[in-house]
């Protein structure tokens, strides 16, 4: 839940040796901190976990960029030398500017634009990940166009439906991504980017979900992907030599959760992968994966002030105390959107209240701005107190909006007992900056 640099001594939290007064002192709420280090392990665990476990059939670990990116982790990320997922022209641009090497770009997304395409297929990416029938058209004409043979990969659902939240889960059969399996069109489009000769098919995707915990749906993907990679093999008499098996590594958000690590997943995964090698009687083929909430999502937590507080008289005479903060639904959309649980604490005082029954709300001028539903919470909580919630690293600035025109937090690194901006508040100029005036 809390990142490893960070310390609950006295009721104080500090990461890395600053403490959370000194933070919303220098930097103001609310705010998102990024234990740097706590970043780097972990990428660093899921790269050498692939290795150690996969050998010379390690594949590469995709940082998937929608969970967090800012030039700055692009950066740590070309360092630490993983490769990274996007799935847009934006997410593309920033990877590039933090001098990712196009050699470890994966191009997602189900409706690349014809842009996106030339641009990616333009400055070398290791591969796309095709999504439909008329991108395999686009990706031909963009390497015909730029007189050159791209890699790519098909995105396949192989029907699994992952014990998550519905609008996170991806690989059953109703949905917007990718080929089924079951229904044939997987196959049709291993013979559509057969026909061009400038599309090079390296191997076949799947990304299941998101937060899920086990390695149970990982394997059975794996099993489904590679019996379509035998069909492929028996048909075209090559082997695929890529199976890349998405993201969707779980996270501790609250109390009794357990984040998953790599090395709780990666035999189960390499299991899976050499019984299915021998079921199908197939090469190992080079495995990657794709984690972004399992990397940067316990590395961070947003830092509130309270604004005021309130005890509102509930159904059956209870009390509920509205805990209002200055952030909201705007910096953290998920429990709006997917009944997403956190926990909180207050970060700059010890109290030894008794806890009461609260809300944790933010400022937006809607009744589902909510961050927690319910937690208990020190009774003499007051406006003034700070308030932590772990675990907001990834989808929370990465889903950030300007509802009711407020400014995206920053986001601050600390390490070490310093702390820097790496991404900076947003201001109101930043605001009015694309209005145009009549
Ligand atoms: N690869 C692909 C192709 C994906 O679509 C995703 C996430 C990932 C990898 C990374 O999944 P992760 O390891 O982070 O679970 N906004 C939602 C999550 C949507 C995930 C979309 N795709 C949330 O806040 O829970």
């Amino acid at each position: 839940m809390w990142s490893k640099n960070v310390s609950l001594a006295d009721g104080t939290l500090s990461l890395a040796g600053v403490s959370a007064s000194a933070l919303a002192k220098e930097f103001g709420t609310p705010s998102f901190f990024i234990d740097e280090d706590a970043y780097k392990s972990r990428a660093l665990a899921w790269h050498n976990g692939l290795q150690n476990q996969f050998g010379e059939h390690a594949g590469t670990v995709f940082y998937a960029a929608k969970s967090f990116i800012c030039t700055a982790v692009a950066q740590w990320i070309a360092d630490i030398g993983i490769g990274i997922d996007v799935c847009t022209g934006g997410e593309l641009a920033v990877a590039l500017a933090g001098g990712i090497s196009p050699s470890k770009i994966e191009v997602h997304g189900n409706n690349k634009s014809v842009s996106e395409i030339d641009r990616a297929v333009s400055v070398g990416v290791k591969s796309i990940v095709i999504d439909s029938l008329f991108e395999v058209e686009r990706v031909a004409a963009a390497a015909k166009k730029h007189g050159v043979r791209q890699a790519v990969m098909l995105r396949l659902t192989p029907g699994i439906e992952a014990h998550t939240h519905e609008k996170i889960s991806t690989a059953h059969e109703d949905v917007k991504f990718g080929f089924s399996i079951a229904s044939g069109a997987a196959w049709s489009a291993v013979e559509a980017v057969s026909a061009h000769p400038e599309l090079e098919l390296r191997g076949v995707h799947c990304h299941i979900g998101s937060q899920i915990f086990g390695s149970e749906a990982h394997e059975i993907a794996t099993d489904r992907l590679m019996g379509f990679m035998a069909k492929y093999r028996d048909f075209y008499n090559h082997e695929l030599p890529e199976l890349d098996l998405g993201g969707g590594f779980g996270i501790a958000y609250i109390q009794g959760e357990v984040t998953v690590e790599p090395t709780d997943v990666l035999p189960a995964i390499h299991k899976a992968v050499t019984d299915a090698c021998a079921k199908y009687n197939l090469a190992m083929p080079q495995v990657s994966l794709e984690p972004g909430r399992n990397i940067v999502g316990p590395t961070m937590f947003t830092l509130y002030e309270v604004g005021t507080v309130k005890d509102v008289v509930v159904d059956g005479g209870h009390v509920r105390k509205y805990i209002s903060v200055d952030g909201g639904m705007s910096d953290n959309a998920r429990t709006a959107l997917y009944d997403a649980e956190y926990t909180a604490i207050i970060a700059q005082r010890l109290s030894t209240a008794p806890t009461a029954l609260s809300r944790l709300v933010g400022k937006h001028c809607e009744t589902g701005d909510i961050i927690i539903k319910d937690i208990q919470l020190p009774s003499d909580i007051a406006p003034g107190d700070l308030i932590a919630t772990p675990a907001t690293g990834a989808y929370g600035r990465s889903m950030a909006s300007n509802y009711n025109h407020v400014p995206k937090p920053p986001v601050i690194a600390v390490k070490d007992g310093k702390a820097r901006v790496i991404v900076r508040r947003e201001n109101e100029a930043d605001l009015l900056a694309l209005d145009v005036k009549e």
